[in-house]
């Protein structure tokens, strides 16, 4: 079995002038993450180049938070982001042969390894950065393994992917382009300054349907909470 993933290192040091200029709300994020009670330790799976750790180690200074990445140039630029910060720890680790030594009271993953695509009213399917299936099996339950018991997993909600370009903060344009493949699809994010392609980053993801997802979560301890509190941004799964 061959545990290929979403490498980001093409990408990395455009990654945040992209996503701050409104790919991603980190302040929202955050909001979500801390509506969860008794967070005492915290584990993001998929932490990039810390942008959500930052916002969140800011806003919970008393809690001891862990970032895993696959890909060290963001890493790197996540160690420079939070070096002040003592609470938070952060290693290079694909997530299939994750190895910590504690667990963790929530993990969370957002535009990281999993999460889910919501289309309008129809039900969510969950994207994969990991397109072998029994890579994604190990995954979760490497994940699964480092949440405590009746500790919590939220993983991230999207809109739907399409095709699109425009012109980001640093006035770059930014365009990304969809291709449906047999597992899932392919994304190509380009980045240009008009004239020539500065970055060029492509990502194969895997996709389930919610049934799928459940019952994979589910096989590792991992169960599905339909949500009651004011939180869009992720969907619940509690350990037995
Ligand atoms: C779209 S970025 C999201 C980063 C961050 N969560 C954020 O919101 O800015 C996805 C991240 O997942 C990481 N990733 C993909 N596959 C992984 C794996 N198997 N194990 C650990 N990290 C992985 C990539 O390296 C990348 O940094």
């Amino acid at each position: 079995m061959e545990c290929i993933v979403g490498d980001y290192s093409n990408m990395a040091n455009y990654y945040d002038v992209i996503m701050t200029s409104g790919y991603y709300d980190y302040a929202k994020i955050v909001d979500n993450l801390v509506l969860q009670d008794n967070l005492q330790n915290i584990l993001e799976i998929g932490c990039g180049t810390g942008l959500i750790l930052e916002e969140l180690a800011k806003r919970k200074p008393n809690i001891q938070i862990s970032g895993i990445d696959l890909t060290a140039p963001m890493l790197e630029i996540a160690k420079k982001r939070l070096q002040s910060f003592k609470n938070v720890a952060l290693s290079q680790q694909n997530v299939c042969h994750l190895s910590l030594s504690t667990t963790h009271d929530l993990a969370f993953s957002y535009g990281g390894v999993w999460y889910f695509v919501i289309d309008g009213d129809q039900e969510p399917f969950m994207v994969s950065h990991i397109p072998d299936h029994e890579a994604n099996v190990l995954g979760i339950e490497k994940m699964a393994h480092h949440i405590a018991p009746h500790g919590t997993l939220l993983l991230g909600i999207q809109g739907p992917h399409h095709d699109y370009e425009t012109v980001i903060s640093n006035g770059m344009k930014y365009s990304q382009k969809i291709d449906p493949t047999d597992i899932g699809f392919t994304k190509h994010y380009y980045l240009s300054d008009g004239t020539q392609t500065l970055m060029a980053q492509t990502v194969k993801y895997r996709t389930y349907n919610f049934e799928e997802a459940k019952k994979m979560l589910s096989a590792h301890g991992l169960t599905y909470v339909p949500e009651t509190r004011d939180n869009k941004l992720f969907l619940r799964f509690s350990k037995v």
